[in-house]
């Protein structure tokens, strides 16, 4: 082998990171989450901690909102990720609206998914919240002329864990071979 192998090692990064909300009672928690997950074409993946305060909130409400991050709000969702709500109130972080299924949209993200809780995927200390995305709340100005979103505009924030460092995304490398414009 070529390489230094390094051992059992979390390395499967920069990701995207993004803000999840809950709504409790008509008040909404947020908390930053990396370790998150696509599945097939219908399903996402957020991976909590069991010993964060909104687990139990996503467990009764049965919904979540994925809020992504770009620069201008990063600050905020950096906030959010290192302060839990059983020590401080994080309702008035950002403002928001209500979604359909109750959640709350952060109105400063450039765009927001609505999701319903379809499963949970235990693994050790961990709650890993199957997710049906039901909503996709995009602000207007990140949709090109065909009505799809644009990630060059809209430049969602990356994340990696062994340093705990924020990357920008947003520059095209290459176009894909099975893209129409090939
Ligand atoms: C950059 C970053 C990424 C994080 N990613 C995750 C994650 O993927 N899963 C997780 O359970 N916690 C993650 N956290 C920690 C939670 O966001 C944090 O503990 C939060 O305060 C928990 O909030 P709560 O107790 O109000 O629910 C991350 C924190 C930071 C700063």
């Amino acid at each position: 082998m070529t390489k230094k192998d390094i051992g059992k090692s979390l390395a499967l990064y920069p990701s995207l990171i993004v803000v999840i909300g809950v709504m409790e009672e008509n008040t909404p928690n947020y908390l930053l989450v990396g370790h998150l997950g696509i599945m097939g074409h219908d399903h996402y993946m957020v991976s909590l901690n069991k010993n964060h305060y909104t687990n139990s909130v996503i467990k009764s409400t049965k919904a979540l909102s994925i809020n992504l991050i770009d620069e201008a709000m990063l600050q905020e969702a950096d906030y959010v990720g290192c302060v839990s709500k059983k020590v401080a109130d994080k309702s008035k972080v950002f403002d928001y609206e209500v979604g359909e299924l109750n959640t709350p949209i952060i109105t400063k993200s450039p765009l927001s998914i609505e999701c319903k809780l379809e499963d949970i995927y235990e693994t050790p200390g961990f709650d890993n919240f199957i997710l049906v995305p039901v909503h996709t709340y995009v602000k207007e100005e990140y949709l090109n002329d065909l009505g799809k979103i644009d990630y060059q505009k809209l430049k969602p924030i990356l994340f990696e864990f062994p340093t705990y460092q924020y990357l920008k995304t947003g520059e095209v490398l290459k176009q894909c071979r099975f893209s129409k414009k090939n």
